[in-house]
């Protein structure tokens, strides 16, 4: 099973790493450590001036030449200015106290967190492009590499690169090379040679990466299917944009280090967009500069370009969403109209049906039937839970041949390396998630669970049948179970994720050096691969900000951004936590080309923003660097509850009985109709009182701004609610710009 990275798989992996970070440690005390020091100095100087000073500095710190010189890893300098470094503690703390750095911080490992999905977001494969500049735009994927020889990027039609292109293309294992479409291939790999014994090569042996960058840009491919499931043409979302792939992720996951390295150079490289689909391995909050991927998201969005990152697949508990710096974009996983089920038959007809994607036809018209604790092995040393099928619980003997009943996800390679043919689960945690197992599976609600295991109870012979899974319509959209909710910690009064978009079941181009299930007893070995996560969310959102970017090639990030969430579309089936597991909603691409208004933010409205959260004026020239000099007390102050001109509004209360009491000052540009006026529309709920001030917006020009306020005020009627949620509309008849505005308040404390 894949949840585009599975709970279980991220078990194992740390697991592995915990073992392995233990036997390094012993002869090596000194850690990886990243010194960030903000903006390159100056571009005359170069990487070799950049990395002159860095020796300087850790000579300092070490206070011993030969040491500083084994100890330095490597030096950043092409779009922002720091090194990697192999410190003890006290060494790291010193360097901290620098002027000239921002922060120091250890490295951590992170995790991974049709094509169907782009005609229901309404984007037919007849969508009016601008074809021309599409062509120029470069979309930079953060993954696991690239699978070349995918029909998804056949070149054939490209010309040459865009000549702003600066990217390389490296050489490796089993990798065929770069072509027109994947203009860019490069690996970066930092950590100690025994934690990856993997080739260095920008190939996918995984699937994740092309799965990736095949969603964002891939060109269409009809009859793409996997074994026939999900037929139709797969296809990204921008297909005539460029991809350069940045393999920052090997076997145990993904560090800062290489992450950063990746961003340093694809920044440089000249791409557009960045999309990555990766995230902290746990739940906690960081500190945006000590936050490897919020440190490069700013140095490129203050390049102009776009980052859309994955919310992470902690959900559905609240407070898991992850990647929140406000210059990026957070992105939530919602549904398609498209379900995987699987029918799952028992004794004289019953059948109930179950969710899986199982490609196996059942060679028999029916099989013997058990359950973990009838198969269990009575002398079994191992821990562990038979009912669950836990691995070395199960007696051989009794699972041979039969279809087996387990309560939980996730025990397909236990079963099938016993000679089971078939395995029913009782889940109720992924309700709507269909994995792949490498034996015929199906996964069923535990009601049904307890139907199937009364029947193995009641009679020596039970039997049972699963069948293939076919794809059914259903209702659509829903933030999917497992995608991260908000609110977020870090900067409270920004609502995480800002916007959805489709990540459960997507198919797209996989590797075919990667297995269906990345397990090795699966030997099915597939072009096309049906996949869950955020991860899959992510590059949906990056291809359409290439899309809207490809008519509006002067809109800022953050103009994109705003294009994006008010013109998104509210998830269609209600689910109680609502705007925290969607934002705006799910991204309209089409609509997003034509906003009307956007809330726009320049890097000096970002400057104040961090002035707002204690930022002082020396670390925010190391981030600003060049001549500007920005000083927090010189700088218009950040205004309101949010401090920033966000697309959609939020307030976390501080204590569950505090009074709802928020302002938000905002500015939008006219990007619609020269002379317009827009009325403001509120929708809210029982205790709630909005005000916006004014109530009109005129404009006589584009590109025209205008400001406002909305005050909210009020407090929650029931006594166990903990969100509410509104909604402002500008509305010029033509256009609806829509903002969610949010207030939560966590319960628990009352408790
Ligand atoms: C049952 O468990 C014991 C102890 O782990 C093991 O030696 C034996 O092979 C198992 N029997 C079967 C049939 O799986
Ligand atoms: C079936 O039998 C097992 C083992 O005796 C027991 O644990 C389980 O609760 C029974 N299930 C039902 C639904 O009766
Ligand atoms: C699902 O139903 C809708 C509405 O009837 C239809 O437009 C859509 O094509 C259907 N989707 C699939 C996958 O059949
Ligand atoms: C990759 O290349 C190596 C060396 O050429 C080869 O041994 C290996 O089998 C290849 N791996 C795959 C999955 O094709
Ligand atoms: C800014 O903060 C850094 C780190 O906290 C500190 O070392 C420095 O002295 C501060 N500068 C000013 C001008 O307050
Ligand atoms: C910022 O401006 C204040 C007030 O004008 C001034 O006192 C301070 O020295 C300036 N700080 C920097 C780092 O330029
Ligand atoms: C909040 O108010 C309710 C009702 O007045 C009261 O019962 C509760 O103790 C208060 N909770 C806290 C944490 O102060």
């Amino acid at each position: 099973m894949k949840l585009s990275e599975t709970l279980l798989v991220l078990v194992f992996f740390h697991l592995c790493l915990g073992v392995r970070l233990i036997s390094t440690s012993t002869h090596n005390e000194r850690k990886p450590y990243i010194v960030y020091m903000g903006d390159v100095a100056d571009a005359n100087d170069g990487l070799a001036a950049h990395a002159d000073q860095h020796n300087t500095l850790l000579v300092e710190a070490i206070g011993d030449e030969g040491i500083a010189k084994e100890s330095m890893i490597h030096s950043y300098g092409r779009s922002f200015n720091g090194f990697v470094a192999r410190l003890l503690p006290h060494e790291a703390s010193r360097l901290a106290q620098k002027e000239s750095v921002v922060s120091v911080f250890p490295n951590t490992i992170q995790k991974l967190h049709t094509t169907r999905s782009w005609e229901f977001l309404g984007m037919p494969e007849t969508v009016r492009r601008n074809l021309k500049a599409e062509s120029n735009l470069i979309i930079g994927v953060f993954d696991t590499g690239i699978w070349p020889q995918s029909p998804s990027f056949n070149d054939k039609g490209y010309g040459p690169p865009p000549p702003k292109w600066k990217g390389k293309c490296a050489k490796g294992a089993n990798f065929t090379g770069c072509n027109n479409k994947v203009i860019g291939a490069t690996y970066f790999n930092l950590n100690d040679p025994d934690m990856t014994e993997e080739d260095l090569t920008p190939v996918d042996t995984d699937g994740h990466g092309t799965h990736i960058s095949s969603i964002a840009a891939g060109v269409p491919v009809p009859g793409a299917s996997l074994y026939g499931l999900a037929a139709g043409t797969a296809r990204g979302g921008a297909p005539s944009a460029r991809i350069s792939m940045y393999k920052v992720c090997w076997y145990f996951g993904c560090s800062d280090m290489d992450l950063l390295a990746g961003l340093d150079a694809a920044i440089a490289d000249g791409v557009d967009v960045i999309s990555v689909s990766i995230g902290p391995a746990g739940v906690a909050g960081r500190d945006f500069f000590e936050d490897a991927l919020a440190i490069g998201a700013f140095h490129a969005v203050k390049k102009g370009i776009f980052v859309s990152c994955a919310g992470g697949n902690f959900g559905p508990e609240l407070m898991t969403v992850q990647n929140v710096a406000p210059w990026m974009v957070t992105v939530a996983a919602s549904s398609i109209d498209r379900q995987f089920q699987t029918a799952v038959k028992w004794g004289s007809g019953l059948g109930i049906s179950g969710i899986s994607i199982n490609t196996f036809s059942p060679r028999k018209k029916s099989y013997p039937l058990t359950s973990g604790s009838h198969a269990a092995n009575a002398s079994a040393k191992a821990d562990g839970n038979a009912r669950a099928c836990d691995s070395g619980t199960l007696d051989q003997r009794k699972v041979k041949g039969k279809i087996v009943y387990c309560v939980g996800l996730g025990q397909d390679s236990t079963i099938r390396e016993l000679g089971g043919s078939g395995l029913i689960m009782a889940d109720d945690q992924y309700p709507d998630v269909a994995f792949s197992y490498v034996v015929a599976a199906a996964a069923i609600k535990p009601t049904d669970g307890t139907k199937i295991d009364g029947y193995v109870n009641s009679t020596k012979r039970a039997t049972a049948i699963i069948y293939r899974t076919r794809t059914v319509n259903m209702s659509a959209p829903f933030v999917a179970s497992f995608s991260s909710r908000g609110p977020q910690f870090i900067t409270p009064n920004i609502l995480k994720p800002d916007i959805a978009a489709p990540g459960l079941s997507i198919l797209a181009a996989y590797s075919q050096l990667a297995s269906i299930t990345g397990s090795e007893d699966d030997n099915r070995f597939v072009k096309y691969n049906v996949i869950s996560g955020t991860s899959m969310a992510c590059p949906h959102v990056a291809a359409a900000a290439a899309y809207v970017k490809s008519f509006h090639s002067r809109w800022s990030p953050a103009a994109i951004k705003s294009a994006l969430m008010t013109t998104a579309t509210p998830m269609k089936i209600k689910q109680q936590d609502a705007e925290l597991g969607s934002g705006s909603g799910q991204i309209n691409p089409v609509k997003a080309l034509h906003p009307g208004l956007i809330y726009d933010i320049s890097m000096s409205s970002y400057i104040s923003f961090l002035c707002k959260q204690g930022y002082n004026s020396t670390t925010i020239h190391l981030l600003t660097g060049g001549k500007k000099l920005y000083n927090c007390s010189t700088l218009r102050p950040a205004r309101g509850t949010d401090g920033l001109n966000y697309p959609s509004m939020h307030l976390q209360l501080p204590h569950p009985n505090s009074t709802i009491s928020a302002a938000f000052y905002r500015t939008v540009t006219n990007v619609g109709y020269k002379n317009s006026v827009y009325t403001a529309k509120v929708k809210s709920p029982e205790g709630l009182e909005v005000t916006v001030v004014p109530t009109t917006l005129s404009f006589n020009r584009l590109r025209q701004k205008r400001s406002f306020k909305v005050l909210v005020k009020g407090k929650f009627v029931e006594e166990d609610a903990w969100i509410l949620s509104a909604l402002l509309e500008w509305s010029d008849s033509k256009h609806s710009v829509r903002s969610p505005i949010v207030v939560y308040r966590q319960l628990s404390a009352i408790i």
